[in-house]
């Protein structure tokens, strides 16, 4: 069967956050089963200057129809394959022809809802009239968060009665909701029935339409049906609750694995995990941070955002900054958390080092080199960090929520691989920080104990693959 997956990034090309990494994933696992897989993604303009880029052919221009205004919208659709992944792309006048990919600054695009949705329409009407000059008709129409929500829809109202639709739910907290006004001439492909004082919620929307809607974690499908973790749309979700799933995302061990990560100063594994150390020390040097292994090294590599949890994490950081440890964050994001990370490492640069950056590398690098890994989000739909960290022997902290209850276990358990701790207060993320410093300092064992079961633990795309390839086989009744 031929799955369509809809979205608005991808790793390797486009990406802000781990939305990227599960749409390379999962569709690289899938075209292994009985599944052909393409995506379909915005012709944003840094597609036109990454290098070691594939060439492009072009497959058609067409205009899009039935819009409800003077304004015309031409799109330009391309197709290449990208490391095994086939890839189209729609190109809409110049709404993707821009820095970014939904903001500027941290300041969402004012078009955002005519630029996605539009982008969604367009993928309708493409694989309505010229499917065959890619050789793809869908079976599935497999969307992604709300930017391709209203795929769905569209679906619905423009292609035959057999086709399907999915929703996966990465961040339901982005629901891209607009004022009727904002969206032009797509307003008109809009039913009334289907505004809110005269607004539309694409998620919404998705919801709805979808005939599978899946969130990235079981835990997260049952928190989307309570009051505090639905983002305000309890109601929805308790209506369609039928058709709503998790799957938890899962880690890609290929690129995820400590005996052959070629960014590591010492490469090591389960059974060696003493040489863990020597990535421990390359890290406090490159840090400028004192190297002693006897001080316990707190990291975090992250979007800098409310999300995760930056605004009691730093007071909590501070109120433990009494005691023997090192903290080494990294990421980039909101001026206001980066400013306060700049200012605490010229205040404590014995202890903090913050930077403000990026990369892969990097990334690994503090996978291996630190002891603790700290997620202390507010609300985490899956969470694939803690997941890195835990093939590292790095002991998450993490706060109970979303997918980090399905992969941290506590070690007052047996099995346990980290830390957990429930509100997302100063008080509470101190006294996690403080157990973990003990446990570094006063039981090493138990310690190695709990390395050892991290390292032990196995989220692979595959059973994650199959779980959506279940579900895939029960809509398509095969
Ligand atoms: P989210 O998608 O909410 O940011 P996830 O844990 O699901 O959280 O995925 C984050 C992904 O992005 C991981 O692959 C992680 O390694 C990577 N990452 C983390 N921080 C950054 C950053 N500042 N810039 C780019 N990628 C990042
Ligand atoms: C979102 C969520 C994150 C999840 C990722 C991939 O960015 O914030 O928790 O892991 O999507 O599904």
């Amino acid at each position: 069967a031929n799955i369509l997956f809809a979205v608005s990034e991808v790793d390797g090309l486009v990406k802000t956050g781990g939305l990227a990494d599960v749409a390379r994933h999962l569709p690289e696992h899938l075209s292994t089963m009985d599944f052909s897989c393409l995506l379909a993604l915005p012709h944003y303009q840094v597609l036109n200057h990454l290098p070691d880029l594939p060439t492009m052919s072009q497959v058609c221009q067409f205009e899009l129809e039935n819009i409800g205004s003077d304004q015309t919208f031409a799109v330009t659709v391309r197709q290449f394959n990208h490391r095994g992944l086939d890839i189209v792309t729609f190109a809409i006048n110049d709404l993707f022809d821009r820095d970014g990919l939904y903001d500027h600054d941290y300041q969402a695009f004012a078009d955002n809802g005519l630029r996605f949705g539009l982008f969604s329409y367009a993928i309708v009407q493409f694989f309505r009239d010229y499917s065959e000059l890619v050789g793809f008709k869908p079976n599935i129409y497999h969307c992604n968060d709300w930017h391709t929500g209203l795929v769905p829809l569209f679906a619905k109202y423009h292609l035959s009665a057999n086709v399907h639709s999915v929703l996966t739910i990465h961040n339901g907290a982005f629901q891209g909701e607009f004022d009727i006004s904002e969206l032009g001439g797509l307003s008109v492909l809009l039913p009334e029935e289907e505004r809110v004082n005269n607004r539309v919620n694409y998620l919404t929307l998705a919801i709805k339409y979808s005939d599978k809607v899946i969130a990235v974690s079981p835990n997260y499908a049952t928190e989307l049906l309570s009051e505090l973790g639905s983002h305000q749309l309890q109601n929805t979700f308790m209506a369609y609750k039928d058709k709503l799933t998790g799957i938890l995302n899962g880690c890609d061990y290929d690129i995820w694995n400590p005996s052959n990560d070629k960014y590591l100063t010492q490469q090591y594994d389960i059974d060696h995990l003493d040489k863990k150390s020597l990535n421990k020390s390359a890290l406090q040097k490159w840090a400028g941070l004192p190297i002693n292994k006897d001080i316990p090294v707190f990291a975090q590599v992250s979007r800098l955002t409310e999300q995760k949890g930056l605004e009691y994490m730093l007071p909590s950081i501070l109120d433990v900054l009494e005691h023997p440890v090192q903290f080494v964050i990294i990421g980039t994001g909101n001026p206001k958390f980066t400013e306060q990370l700049q200012e605490l490492m010229l205040q404590y640069p014995e202890q903090l080092f913050f930077f403000n950056g990026y990369s892969d590398e990097i990334n690994h690098q503090v996978m291996a080199g630190a002891d603790f890994f700290l997620i202390p989000s507010l609300f985490e739909p899956c969470g694939l960090t803690q997941m890195h960290a835990l093939a590292y022997g790095t002991l998450p902290i993490a706060r109970k929520v979303g997918g980090l209850v399905d992969t941290v276990i506590d070690i007052n358990d047996h099995n346990g691989n980290g830390i957990l701790f429930a509100q997302p207060e100063v008080a509470s993320l101190s006294s996690a920080l403080r157990r973990a410093a003990l446990l570094y300092l006063t039981h090493p064992q138990k310690l190695h104990y709990a390395q050892h079961n991290a390292m032990s633990c196995n989220f692979s795309w595959q059973r994650a693959a199959n779980t959506y390839q279940s579900l895939y086989k029960q809509l398509l009744s095969i």
